[in-house]
This record gives structure tokens, C-alpha cells and sequence, in this order.
């Protein structure tokens, strides 16, 4: 047996040359190595702790210990991989290959290590920090929710050059390391041992001790199954050319090169980024400098500037309300119940809250993938009719009818049994804040939290500022919405607030464009060959049609004509994807799409000309503070083509389509 607590011994000589790295020796020799960036929250891996590791390996491969155990000392996670701000600084495409250098040859180093290496995983390992440990002979993932990994590289337009795709397909068969590089998506412990990514998950509290046996001990590594080898192997190429398609149906090569480089790259250089020869689709010198890469690393930026709104507030809530159950109100309470808030949700009666719990119940099981932590989260979700969550909650949100007067009734008698530092917020649309409040002894107490439908997919959520809202109340809202993992906007109270104020004339454009005699097929394709992930017809579909028409009439005024496709749809009852048939028609959730016609640069430029030239007056207006923050919101809530930066961005750049 193993006494549970290993006695340390700090190296003084050792520590005194590191500065972002503590060095300890345990009674059985074994190395402790934590990663602890100096002035820093988080671990990356900028250049002079890259230098730093590098020398520490140099050392450790001269010492021979018996074994080594990298861990972190930060609270907030093992590592976030590379500094993306020197990424964003590097100005040439050769700044960009020593990063990928420094880190290729260090983790190649630390791969090489003649003795039993461990990573010992708390909270995020991202991109170079999942590298990291794939250099370690094992890894072991203490299983928290927010222990997670992920090889976020093709979102930023880059590859896992520090070894990733070497390493990655040889540890979990082929099938799963595409998977995980080509999306970008983040697997927790529990999924990491499942697919062989780490060696045990275990509790915090034998997470060192699990380490230590681990380096001690030594187990064989583990082999690939038949079916994975031959993939790596003979079947490589049919792989590939399969993952080829899959991405095809998602991003095109001009417009996203980065899953393409990263497939080329497994397949004939065997993940190694420096053997890919100039000119080849794997080359990081081309990816290095293709303008989507800059891009992308610009609105990887925006989203943390967005993050960062959240951040100006300690607002932390235990406790929702939200009253109304319908399409938003059910989906919100969801979200915040798998953030891990209570929650109470309140409709006029138990009828119509049985919906909103039937698709919580669906959303959870979806999302939710461990049962106990799935059952906990329906627990957390209180059905409440008589509205007795009032008085202990947080936050309110109220997402009942768009009726001004039932939400001047309701938010009179909400701010009569509220908490007195509870968070009074509409998601309200079109009315104004200060229209609402009116019936408030304190107007100052209201705020405007406005989701996006669908409410578990939209990352975005605007902070509407009414005239009368204390701005400290605003921050808090931020605080509110980063603590259930959504990106706020601070939004000025005007009609539409940004996104809504931004689709409304893109989609008018494009019914015109309809009445004109366009196929909806030809303008969403035109769409998505500027790169908008759905094109507006489609999306007017999805959203409904009932309600394209009354966002429209709410920002053009009553008076506008609406467009005649629309009318006439509305009047066959045909409201869209909800009813089985808008503009197309619905068989199993699928639009049956006709044959688009050519799409030509002049008819791209028409469909996206509204777009840009109402995000240039939202600008102007200082609906948002800034073009930054307009990009932010445009891209997150409206899905604007990442790879173009952003409305304003592409503006700036010259606007080309
Ligand atoms: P909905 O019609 O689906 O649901 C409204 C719910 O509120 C119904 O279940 C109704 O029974 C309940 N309700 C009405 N009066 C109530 C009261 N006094 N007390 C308790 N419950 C009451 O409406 P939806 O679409 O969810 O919209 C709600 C709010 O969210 C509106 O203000 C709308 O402008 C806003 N919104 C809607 C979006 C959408 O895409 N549907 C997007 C963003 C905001």
C-alpha cells in the first residue's frame, strides 16, 4: 500500500531558474512538476514558459528520475493551451512557425523521456495543454464537469501542430481524434476515459495519489483495436477522403482551410507539420497566412471581450424565477438549471407548463449524458404556478406575451415581493423598457436580458439598458448571463436593440428579392456562398414566419407594405418549419429543397448590402459601444461569416463578397 500522502521536497536549485514551474521530489524520487504561469490566472503556453519547459526537460532527461507528474496550480484549470495573443502578434508567416516550432520540438522532447511520465488533469486542458499530456506516457482526468478537453485549433484557422494530430489518432484510434480535431469540441473525464484519451478518472481527493501509482508502477500502454489500426493503416486514405466529405457539408475549403490542412496533415505527413512540403493544403505557412486565420483569431478575441463584459460585476445567483413557459421561458429555464442554478418556472397554469418540462426533460437527456447529474438537474427545475419563487430569487426573468400592459401588471407586482437586490429583467423584443417600468415604484430596478431562440444554441444574449436602468444593475446582468455560459452585449434600448435591428432589413431584402421572382434556393445559396451558415429564407423558416412578420411591422412601422411572398404564406396559415411548410416544405424537421439557380457576385452583393449598411447605422447610432463589440454580436447572434471578421470588419477590408 501507498500512504496516501507522498512527502515533498522542493528542488531549491531547480526552483530558482523557473519561474513559472515548481519542481518537487517525493520520498519515491518521483518528480512533481506544476505548471504555475507567473502574474498570470490561467496557464498558457507563451513563449518564455515554452523556453522554460524546454529547459526543465533538458534537465529532467539528465536527472533519470523514476518518474514525473506535470499538475497545475491554477484554480482556474490545467492549461489553455498557446498564448494566443503572441499568435495574434506574430506579423509573419515565419513568427508563426517558431511558435509551432518551440512547441513541436519541446513536447517531442518530453515524449522522448526514458521513464514513466503523468499528467495529472484538473479543469481545462485546450489545445497546447491537451498536447502536452498527449508527450506524457499517461494522463489521469479528475472527474469534475470542469475537467474538459479539446483541440480548439480549427476554430482559430490553425492545427494541433505541437504533435496533436501525430499523437492524437495513435491514442484513440482515428475515428475519435477526428472527430475532436476537426470540430473543435471538448470531451469531460468521464468521455475521456471512455475513448482511451486518459488512463483513469478519478475523484479530487485520490487524484495525486492515482498519479503517483501510475508513475510508479508503469502499466503496459495500451494497443489500438483491430478496426482503429487498420484505419490509421491501409484504410487511411478512405478515412481521410470520408472526413473530407463530412466537412464539406459544413465549411468550404476557400472559406475554412484549416479542417482540410488537418486531414492532409494525418494522412501524408503523419501529423508532423514541418514535413508538409510549401504549397501543400497541410503547409502551415499557407495556413499561416490565409486571411481567415487572422479572422478567426480576431473573433476567438471578440468572444473574450465579450466574456469579459461578465467580469465587471461579483453578481453571482443561486436562484432563478422565470415567468412564462413558452418557447423562451421553458428553453431559458433549462439552460439555467444545467448551469446549476435552481430554478422556478411559472406559467398561468400547470397545463401549460408540462410542454416547457417535457422538452426540458428531452434537452437534458441530450445534453446531460450522466444520469445522476441529469436527474439532479431536473430536480433543480421547479415547476411553480403559484409564482413563490418570487420572493427568493436572484434573478426574474420575465418572457411572458409580447403585451405591454399584462407586463406592466406583472412587473407591479413582481417588485412588490422581489428580493430587494434581486435582478428584475424582460426579454421583451420590441417594447421599451421604459414603457414597462412605468408601473414601477422603482423603474431604475429593471433591466432588459434578451435570449435568442433557440435558447440552448444561441450563445449570444443582449443586455438591454432602458433610460431609467442603474448601470450597476446592467453589470450584474452580465455576470448573470456569463455564470450560464452565454456571451452578453451591452445594447442600447432602441428598436430591435443589434440583431434583430440588423436581420430585420436583410430579411425584408431577401422577400423582395422573392417577390422579385428569386427562388428561395437561389437566395440562400447566394447566402451561403458568402458564408452565413443558414441562408435568410431559412432562417425566416425556422424562426417562423408569424413572427418575421411582426418583428417586421414592430421596426418598419404598421404602415410598411409587407412583402408579398409573406403575406401570402401567412394567409395559407403555412408559418414555417413549425406548421410543416413555410417557403419550403418540412418532411421530418427537413426542408425539401428544388434545384438553386447560378448565383452571381451581383446578387450576393444585394442580399448582403442591407445587412452591412443597418450594422454601419447601429454603429453610428451607438446602439453598442463600439464596431468591436458590433462584430462580437453580429457573428455570435446572427451567425455573420466568422471568417470574414465581422460586418464591420469586412467593411473596413474593402467589403468584398
Ligand atoms: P410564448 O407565447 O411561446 O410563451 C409565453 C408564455 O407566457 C405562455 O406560456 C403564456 O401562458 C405565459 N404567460 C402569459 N401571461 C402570463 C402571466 N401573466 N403569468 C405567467 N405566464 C404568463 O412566447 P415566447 O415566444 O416565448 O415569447 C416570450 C417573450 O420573449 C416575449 O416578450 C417575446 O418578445 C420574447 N422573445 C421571443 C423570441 C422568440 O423567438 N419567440 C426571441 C426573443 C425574445
Amino acid at each position: 500500500m501507498h500512504p496516501a500522502e507522498p512527502i515533498f521536497k522542493g528542488d531549491a536549485a531547480m526552483n530558482a531558474k523557473y519561474k513559472h514551474f515548481r519542481v518537487e521530489t517525493d520520498r519515491d524520487g518521483l518528480v512533481w512538476v506544476t505548471m504555475d504561469k507567473q502574474g498570470a490566472s490561467t496557464n498558457t503556453f507563451s513563449k518564455d514558459v515554452m523556453e522554460e519547459l524546454s529547459a526543465l526537460v533538458d534537465e529532467l532527461a539528465s536527472m533519470k528520475p523514476p518518474g514525473m507528474i506535470l499538475k497545475s496550480g491554477k484554480d482556474s484549470g490545467f492549461i489553455a493551451g498557446a498564448d494566443v495573443e503572441e499568435f495574434k502578434a506574430a506579423r509573419t508567416v515565419e513568427d508563426a512557425l517558431a511558435i509551432v516550432r518551440r512547441g513541436w520540438d519541446t513536447f517531442n522532447k518530453l515524449a522522448a523521456l526514458p521513464f514513466p511520465t503523468v499528467a495529472l488533469v484538473r479543469g481545462f486542458a485546450m489545445g497546447g495543454g491537451l498536447e502536452v499530456t498527449l508527450a506524457c506516457k499517461y494522463r489521469i482526468a479528475v472527474d469534475e464537469p470542469a475537467t474538459r478537453f479539446a483541440l480548439p485549433e480549427v476554430m482559430l484557422g490553425i492545427l494541433p501542430g505541437w504533435g496533436g494530430v501525430m499523437r492524437l489518432p495513435k491514442l484513440i484510434g482515428p475515428s475519435a481524434a477526428l472527430d475532436i480535431m476537426l470540430t473543435g469540441k471538448s470531451v469531460d473525464a468521464r468521455k475521456a476515459k471512455r475513448i482511451g484519451l486518459v488512463d483513469a478518472a478519478v475523484p479530487p481527493r485520490v487524484m495525486e495519489n492515482a498519479a503517483r501509482i501510475m508513475a510508479l508502477e508503469a502499466p503496459p500502454l495500451k494497443k489500438l483495436r483491430l478496426k482503429e489500426r487498420m484505419m490509421a493503416g491501409p484504410l487511411k486514405g478512405m478515412v481521410a477522403n470520408m472526413a473530407r466529405k463530412q466537412v464539406a457539408k459544413r465549411a468550404r475549403p476557400e472559406h475554412y482551410p484549416a479542417p482540410y490542412a488537418i486531414l492532409e496533415l494525418w494522412q501524408k505527413h503523419d501529423g508532423d507539420p514541418f514535413a508538409a512540403p510549401a504549397g501543400s493544403p497541410a503547409s502551415m505557412a499557407t495556413l499561416a497566412a490565409h486571411p481567415t486565420t487572422a479572422n478567426l483569431i480576431r473573433v476567438f478575441a471578440l468572444q473574450e471581450r465579450l466574456k469579459s463584459l461578465g467580469k465587471e460585476s461579483e453578481f453571482a445567483a443561486k436562484h432563478v424565477h422565470v415567468i412564462g413557459a413558452g418557447v423562451m421561458g421553458g428553453d431559458i429555464a433549462t439552460v439555467c438549471a444545467m448551469r446549476g442554478l435552481t430554478v422556478t418556472l411559472q406559467d398561468q397554469n400547470a397545463e401549460r407548463l408540462a410542454p416547457a418540462v417535457k422538452r426540458a426533460h428531452d434537452l437534458v437527456r441530450k445534453r446531460v449524458k450522466d444520469k445522476y447529474r441529469a436527474r439532479d438537474t431536473m430536480d433543480r427545475l421547479i415547476p411553480d404556478v403559484a409564482g413563490d419563487g418570487i420572493r427568493r430569487a436572484d434573478v426574474i426573468i420575465e418572457a411572458i406575451f409580447e403585451n405591454l400592459e399584462v407586463k406592466q401588471s406583472l412587473f407591479a407586482e413582481v417588485e412588490a415581493k422581489a428580493k430587494p437586490t434581486a435582478i428584475l429583467a424582460t426579454n421583451t423584443s420590441s417594447l421599451k423598457l421604459a414603457d414597462i417600468s412605468k408601473t414601477m415604484t422603482d423603474p431604475t430596478r429593471l433591466v432588459g436580458i434578451h435570449f435568442f431562440n433557440p435558447v440552448p444554441q444561441m450563445m449570444l444574449v443582449e443586455i438591454v439598458k432602458g433610460e431609467a436602468t442603474r448601470p450597476e444593475l446592467a453589470k450584474d446582468a452580465a455576470a448573470f448571463v456569463r455564470q450560464i455560459d452565454k456571451l452578453p452585449l451591452p445594447v442600447k434600448d432602441s428598436p430591435g436593440f443589434l440583431v434583430n435591428r440588423v436581420l430585420g432589413p436583410y430579411m425584408a431584402n431577401a422577400f423582395r428579392l422573392v417577390d422579385e421572382g428569386i427562388s428561395p434556393e437561389t437566395i440562400d445559396k447566394a447566402a451561403e456562398q458568402f458564408g452565413m451558415p443558414m441562408g435568410p429564407i431559412a432562417l425566416a423558416d425556422t424562426v417562423g414566419l408569424d413572427i418575421c412578420a411582426a418583428a417586421g411591422k414592430s421596426l418598419a412601422g404598421a404602415d410598411a407594405k409587407p412583402p408579398a411572398c409573406l403575406v401570402k404564406l401567412l394567409e395559407a396559415g403555412k408559418l414555417g418549419k413549425k406548421s410543416g411548410e413555410g417557403f419550403y416544405r418540412y418532411e421530418k424537421g427537413k426542408p425539401a429543397r428544388g434545384q438553386a439557380g447560378q448565383v452571381t457576385e451581383d446578387l450576393i452583393k444585394r442580399l448582403i448590402a442591407p445587412y452591412l449598411a443597418e450594422a454601419q447605422k447601429a454603429v453610428d447610432e451607438k446602439i453598442v459601444a463600439d464596431a468591436e463589440l458590433a462584430d462580437g454580436g453580429l457573428i455570435f447572434g446572427t451567425g455573420f461569416a466568422p471568417f470574414r471578421g465581422g460586418p464591420m470588419h469586412y467593411l473596413k477590408e474593402g467589403g468584398r463578397a
